[in-house]
């Protein structure tokens, strides 16, 4: 017997950067629980992909592919998503880039492309779904944040300072909108076994931070995110507004 079922039946769901890692398992467990899933990012084939495994499985989902660093095509993103399914019930805020680069090292441009895909998409996707969600007076919003939103790791400083902002965008939205019956809430993974840490020479590189900085020896899995959010984004959940939750073996204590 399934341990969970139809969670988020019928719900219209926009995920940004669903062609890998959390992204994609998110995507692809929320169709198995019943949401109408709208993929997106830059990488199209990888997206049909994602399409094809959903629909295969028996559920819906589209892709659109999407620059989040553009604010016209989140916009197009977001209009797309209610344009097939009538109406948009959640948006999950994930896309990022994460380069290594030292502050001291840090260029203007490399600056604007990560405060724009990591910080103005979260903010513009928000933007543009409370024009449907308010008019509804209904929807969530989640942000898949970082544990670096405060444990400060040298080399990813630039990534670091979008994260400490979408931890009070996530504020402004939950006090704002609460009386339009609009939640909104944030998860602060760990080292999580995808991005960066699909490569094996990225894993031997953070051998003694995984096992040494982490209460939880070890890094998390993309199933525990996507279950986590799964979770905070089921209608039982309706008081939690500003919800912020470390799924990170307790490495924020150290
Ligand atoms: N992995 C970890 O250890 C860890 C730890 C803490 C927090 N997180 C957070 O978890 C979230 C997902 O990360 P992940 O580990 O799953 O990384 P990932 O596998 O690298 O996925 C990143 C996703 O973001 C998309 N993306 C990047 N730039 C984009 C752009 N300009 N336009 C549209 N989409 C873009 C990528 O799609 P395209 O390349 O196709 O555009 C991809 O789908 C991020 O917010 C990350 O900060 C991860």
């Amino acid at each position: 017997m399934a341990k969970y079922q139809d969670v988020l039946k019928d719900k219209v769901v926009v995920i940004t950067g669903t062609t890998s890692g959390i992204g994609r398992r998110m995507a692809t467990l929320f169709a198995e629980q019943g949401a109408k899933v709208v993929g997106s990012g830059r990488r199209e084939n990888l997206g049909q992909e994602m399409v094809e495994e959903i629909k295969s499985a028996g559920g819906e989902a589209i892709f659109v592919k999407t620059d989040a660093s553009d604010p016209e095509q989140v916009k197009n993103l977001i209009d797309k998503a209610v344009e097939t399914y009538g109406r948009l019930d959640i948006l999950v805020n994930n896309c990022a880039l994460e380069p290594q680069i030292m502050i001291k090292d840090l260029t203007w441009e490399q600056f604007r492309e990560v405060i724009d895909t990591n910080l103005g998409s979260y903010t513009m996707a928000t933007v543009n779904a409370l024009r449907y969600m308010v008019p509804q007076q209904s929807g969530k919003i989640l942000n898949i944040n970082s544990v670096t939103r405060e444990q400060i790791v040298p080399g990813v400083g630039v990534y670091s300072l979008a994260k400490a902002a979408i931890h009070n965008l996530t504020k402004v939205v939950a006090l704002e909108h609460a009386r339009d019956g609009i939640r909104c809430n944030e998860i602060c993974p760990g080292l999580i076994l995808s991005g960066a840490f699909t490569d094996p020479a990225v894993r031997e590189w953070a051998k003694d931070s995984i096992e040494n900085g982490t209460p939880v020896p070890r890094l998390g899995t993309v199933d525990e995110i996507a279950y986590t959010a799964l979770f905070m984004l089921s209608d039982e959940l309706d008081f939690l507004n500003d919800g912020s939750l470390f799924v990170d073996g307790g490495r924020h204590l150290i």
